[in-house]
């Protein structure tokens, strides 16, 4: 079993492995996210951008997408890092929000690293019912 610390660690280094698959010719903004599910699996994305940029995809929505796909659905951890400082943007912490309220996000930062409750960032989802 890994100790927290060394946890942490492993999951950030993938992160920043993971970041060097992605496709961003267009922005030259490349980012990397590891998502944790609570069965202790883990799903990675980077971001995907196209020439007609609206069908560009988030880093952290590949992961999520990638997961529920494999009939994943409870996510405990998201940790995301980028070229540069990053928050994720608002439509990822809507698709998180759907399936997991209670994520834990994590920002790979330049000078440190910041955790997150989903609800701090994203107070008021948007919800249908
Ligand atoms: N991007 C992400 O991958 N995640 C975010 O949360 C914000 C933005 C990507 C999309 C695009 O390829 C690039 O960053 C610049 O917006």
């Amino acid at each position: 079993m890994l100790k927290n610390q060394d946890f942490y660690e492993k999951i950030l280094k993938m992160a920043e492995d993971v970041k060097n698959n992605a496709y961003a010719p267009y922005s030259n903004f490349r980012v990397g996210a590891v998502l944790l599910t609570k069965s202790s699996k883990v799903y990675t994305g980077c971001n995907i951008e196209n020439s007609s940029y609206g069908l560009t995809i988030c880093a952290e929505r590949v992961a999520v997408f990638k997961a529920v796909s494999e009939g994943e659905r409870e996510f405990k951890i998201l940790v995301l890092c980028a070229d540069k400082d990053v928050f994720p943007c608002g439509a990822c912490l809507q698709v998180l929000n759907e399936f997991s309220p209670e994520i834990e996000i994590v920002l790979k930062l330049k000078k440190e690293v910041k955790k997150f409750k989903l609800k701090d960032l994203l107070p008021y989802a948007f919800k249908l019912f």
